[in-house]
């Protein structure tokens, strides 16, 4: 288990790489920020654990689950939102951000959480959705109920429309959730008013960060959490909060018009003036002892524009889409590098990540012909979920081994895979709809865990719960429960048990040393210092292991010194 404040440099030692400006001092002295190098756990809470039958996960929930976590290994657990939310985008929609939603829990139960999480070595992250708040907020039901040009819309972007009788779009933004980025009122006698901008769905009104008085109320939003414990704050949808003044309609460039990976130059994305935003949000967190970290989410065009967040008075780590994206291939060596490289001159560690509660199952993903990844792609798409899992494995071993923070999404330990047979009336992520019903959206990542036992809702509601589960668990995640995998010294959770068990003990892994050795086409071989080395086989052949090497962990039993293609390995030199 960590120490917290644990020094793990000697003074003066140098780390060689990634060392910001900011922390050279804090490095010089001995001390390493946690984050730097943690494994972080994502909760999905309304399907994690459900502790009173309602058949929605709850906090006692993930309480109940915190040795699981503990045996796990994992440093860090960030927790998708749980403020109290009419559920418009699965708690992406904030009718209060001072509070628990009742379907989770109450403030008490955070707060024990918290502290019960700090005494297993664990630090908690929470989720911030500040680029828009809830239709229900009520900010945006005072902003609705106040007169145009007043202060309470203000706090939010309406306009009038265009057109002799304002009865068009203020301009041709468009929603990520597809359809126009505005929605137009109706004004208290009934005649059509303003419109208001959502990035997302008309459900989430987007704030107005040029406001003095949001910006004021957000810093006071990060101390309250801040002030109650947690570690860690991710920053939602981070390049969205700041338009263009004057709202120019956009340029999207053809079929460029949701690819906000691509977007530079858009007047509602990734704007430059966004970045003051998030220097004044680091200075709250910096107000703090203990490390405290900012985690962006920040899907922008390519490495360069993402470091732009990571300036040392800015955030401190980003989830890097780049490594999610791509297929499972030997291009991985690419984005390795392009991400070092990229973040090296601010100092700020990388960041890997491979699967989230937006993305396709990574077991579903890596088992297609192309495994790059495709939010929201067809159900149809046939997988080969044997091999989708090996390549899970061996991926798994891969980002453990990298230098930097790793994240795991909830049930990929597991390899559960997308559940694509949800029956319609049951989807709610709000693409769908807004797809026409063409789109199935992300419902499939968020189906609740499997604990135990042979049917569903396998452990995840107690017995005798009053509600099946909020969405329908396969029939054959039976082999898959952790109570199944737990038992099994070969499956994937006990592949990654070993792996953040060894990450933890191996001193390399709390440095940023990282070299490429020399080997073989499609087959990509590192060393963290000369303690440890990870190979991973992506050539399609099988490869011979060094003899000068043991394996340490390996992502599948091995035959002898033969290492298959799409596995894993860690090695330590051999005593002589
Ligand atoms: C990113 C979140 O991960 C996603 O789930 C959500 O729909 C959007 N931001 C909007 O908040």
């Amino acid at each position: 288990m960590h120490e917290w404040g644990e020094s793990l440099m000697e003074p003066g030692e140098s780390s060689g790489l990634n060392v910001s400006v900011a922390d050279e001092a804090a490095v010089a002295a001995g001390h390493r920020a946690w984050w730097r190098d943690a494994v972080v756990y994502e909760v999905f809470p309304r399907s994690f654990l459900d502790s009173d039958g309602d058949g929605e996960g709850d906090l006692n929930g993930v309480r109940a689950k915190l040795p699981y976590l503990e045996d796990l290994g994992v440093d860090a657990i960030w927790i998708a939102p749980w403020f109290p939310s009419p559920m418009a985008d699965a708690g992406y929609d904030v009718s209060d951000y001072r509070d628990i939603d009742p379907r989770y829990g109450t403030l008490e139960d955070a707060i024990a959480l918290m502290a019960e999480a700090h005494d297993r070595g664990i630090r908690v992250i929470i989720d911030m959705v500040a680029n828009h708040t809830s239709q229900e907020h009520p900010w945006f039901q005072a902003a609705l109920a106040a007169p145009a040009g007043s202060p309470e819309r203000e706090r939010y972007l309406f306009l009038d429309g265009r057109g002799p009788d304002g009865s068009e779009p203020p301009n041709n933004w468009i929603s990520a959730f597809g359809g126009s980025a505005w929605e137009r009122t109706t004004n208290p006698d009934g005649t059509p008013g303003q419109w208001f901008m959502h990035l997302f769905a008309p459900e989430q009104p987007d704030l107005n960060w040029s406001d003095e008085q949001v910006r004021n109320d957000f810093d006071e939003i990060l101390r309250f959490w801040f002030d109650r414990g947690v570690d860690g704050i991710r920053v939602d949808a981070a390049p969205g909060f700041y338009k263009t003044p004057g709202f120019p309609d956009a340029d999207y460039g053809g079929d460029l018009r949701f690819l906000s990976g691509e977007w530079v130059g858009n007047p509602h994305w990734d704007v430059d003036a966004v970045h003051d935003i998030f220097k004044r949000w680091r200075r709250v967190a910096d107000e703090y002892e203990g490390d405290r970290v900012l985690v962006a989410e920040a899907v922008v065009a390519g490495s360069e524009r993402l470091a732009r967040y990571l300036a040392p008075d800015e955030i401190h780590t980003a989830f890097n889409f780049e490594f999610l994206k791509v297929p499972w291939d030997a291009g991985l060596r690419q984005v390795i590098n392009e991400t070092l490289e990229v973040l090296a001159p601010v100092g700020a560690p990388a960041t890997w990540v491979l699967g989230s509660h937006d993305e396709l199952r990574l077991a579903t993903r890596y088992g297609r012909e192309d495994s790059s990844s495709a939010v929201g792609a067809s159900a149809d798409i046939p997988s080969d979920l044997e091999l989708g899992t090996r390549r899970l494995r061996a991926a798994a071993l891969l980002m453990l081994a990298l230098p930097g923070e790793a994240f795991i999404y909830q049930g990929d330990e597991l390899a559960v895979p997308s559940a694509d047979d949800i029956p319609d009336d049951k989807l709610q992520d709000p693409i769908w709809e807004r797809s026409g019903r063409t789109v199935r959206g992300r419902d499939a990542c968020r189906v609740p865990l499997p604990w135990s036992g042979q049917v569903p809702p396998f452990g995840f509601s107690p017995d005798g719960a009053t509600a099946e589960p909020w969405l329908p668990q396969p029939a054959a995640w039976a082999d898959l429960t952790v109570e199944a995998q737990a038992s099994d010294p070969d499956s994937t959770l006990n592949v990654h048990r070993r792996a953040l068990r060894l990450r933890h003990e191996i001193r390399a892994f709390r440095t940023d040393d990282f070299a490429w050795r020399e080997s073989p086409e499609g087959v990509l071989d590192f060393g963290r210092g000369p303690e440890v080395r990870c190979v991973v086989n992506l050539s399609g052949e099988p490869i011979t292991l060094d003899p000068d090497w043991e394996v340490l962990v390996s992502s599948i039993s091995l035959d002898g010194d033969v290492l298959p293609h799409d596995a894993a390995v860690w090695l330590a030199p051999r005593a002589s």
